[in-house]
């Protein structure tokens, strides 16, 4: 067994012993399953956050991501295993600190690091010699070694020696029932050998399975060639869907044939674009850090053309179905059925939703919708509420369009009603007829 360096030692023994204390920086989607997870583990954990209410709703046991249980997180909460704060200051009092904070894109779409900035500042105010500092936000490789790394050791520790630094991306899908923070592997990458060891250390001691790497880099661009793979091949089926529907064959069930194939083949779907904290940003992440060593990444551009013309797709399919029947966008009533990202979460982050609105409300149309998760949205600079799927069919639109297909939306009653419909995500199935338009 390697000498660990002597500022090691401690932390190690404390994360064997579940005595030491872990910070997590930013209470999100991310974030909070993870303070969850560390906590059940036997972690003394503390949750700091900027928006003092998510701290707030913590401390009162009260979850407001869905992928929490109120009865998770109030039973680490009663058992004093986790509290919130907006305090930066205590975090010089933890042994280990993982950052989760946002990594949006820039109207450029060039990254936007302010965040990561802001909570590193913070950690680097307080820094402490043995401290474990883990960066969990989605970046391009080279972040921790050419960001992080230097702010912390302006301080004048020195990384792998004094504190230990490590970046591990998080996987979670949120809304996802068999994989979650606990059972997807973990994939840690420190800026030496005693930082991986000391950050596999943590999260073996809480999640199933760690799968150390060579370094931050690696561990950077682990999580980027995971999210590419999905927006390419997103990119992919959804320009097979366009082409299918110039030569008039059904997508779903192309799809459906092919994944019988055992090997060698991966189903994906297409739909109304892209959206969450996810796809649609972080291969520009990745792109934007190739050009900087004068590499395109042309899949990655080609991919991103693909999946943002989507939602003008939908809304070319929305005025055949109203021509079908002699009517036009301008003026009718368009009910959208789902606006979240995506099926059974709350989240409109870059919700492809928003965007064939926007483009129906620029065509005329009259607009409401139905989302369980979404009480309001913010449309043409008003508020608009989510009104009853029931209520909605008895109003007669003119027209539905089905964005996101939540588990609890009645179809039979939608196709019953005779409205037409145009379905973007195969929710209907098999159910045919005239009234109903697929993608
Ligand atoms: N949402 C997902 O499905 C998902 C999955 C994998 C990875 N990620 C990545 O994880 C990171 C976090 O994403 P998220 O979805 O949890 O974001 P989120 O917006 O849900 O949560 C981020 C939290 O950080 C807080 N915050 C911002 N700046 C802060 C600061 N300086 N100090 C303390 N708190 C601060 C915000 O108030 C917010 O509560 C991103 O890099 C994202 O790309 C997200």
């Amino acid at each position: 067994m390697a000498t660990q360096p002597s500022a090691a030692t401690p932390t190690l023994e404390r994360i064997r012993t579940r005595t030491a204390r872990v910070g997590v920086i930013g209470l999100g989607y991310v974030g909070l399953p993870l303070a969850v997870e560390f906590a059940r583990a036997g972690f003394d954990v503390t949750g700091f956050d900027v928006d003092s209410s998510k701290a707030d709703q913590v401390n009162a046991a009260r979850s407001y991501i869905p992928d929490v249980a109120d009865a998770d997180l109030a039973a680490c909460v009663r058992a004093g295993k986790l509290r919130a704060t907006a305090d930066m200051a205590a975090l010089g009092a933890m042994d280990a600190i993982d950052i989760c904070v946002p990594t949006p894109l820039r109207k450029t779409k060039d990254p936007d690091l302010s965040y990561v900035v802001k909570a590193v500042e913070g950690v680097a105010a307080t820094l402490k010699r043995g401290q474990l500092i883990i960066l969990e936000s989605t970046t391009y490789p080279g972040t921790t070694d050419e960001v992080v790394r230097p702010m912390l050791e302006a301080k004048g520790l020195e990384a792998d020696v004094d504190f230990f630094l490590a970046f591990s991306p998080e996987r979670v899908d949120p809304g996802n029932q068999q994989f979650n923070t606990k059972n997807i592997p973990k994939i840690v990458g420190g800026v030496g050998p005693a930082s991986t060891e000391a950050a596999a250390a943590l999260y073996g001691a809480t999640v199933l399975h760690v799968v150390p790497v060579s370094s931050t880099r690696v561990a950077e661009m682990v999580k980027l060639l995971e999210n590419t793979f999905r927006a390419v091949n997103i990119g992919l089926v959804n320009e097979i869907a366009l082409m299918c529907h110039t030569m008039d064959i059904d997508v779903w069930e192309v799809i459906d044939a092919a994944k019988t194939k055992p090997f060698g083949f991966m189903p994906f779907y297409p739909g109304p674009g892209l959206g969450g904290h996810c796809i649609p940003i972080d291969p520009y992440y990745l792109s934007w850090k190739a050009r900087q060593t004068g590499f395109e990444c042309r899949f990655i551009e080609l991919a991103g053309q693909i999946n943002s013309s989507m939602p003008h797709f939908v809304v070319d399919r929305v005025a055949e179905a109203l021509n079908a029947f002699r009517k036009s966008i301008n003026g009718s009533r368009v009910h959208i059925i789902g606006v979240a990202y995506k099926r059974d979460v709350n989240d409109m982050r870059e919700s492809p939703a928003l965007d064939v609105m926007e483009l129906l409300a620029k065509r005329g149309a009259r607009l409401s919708y139905s989302d369980p998760y979404v009480p309001t949205l913010s449309h043409d600079g008003r508020p608009l509420a989510s009104i009853d799927l029931d209520e909605a069919i008895a109003a007669k639109p003119d027209c539905a369009v089905i964005c996101t297909d939540h588990a609890v939306f009645d179809y039979d009653a939608l196709v019953n009603s005779g409205t037409l419909v145009v379905d973007t995500r195969n929710a209907l199935k098999q159910r045919q007829g005239p009234t109903i338009f697929r993608l």
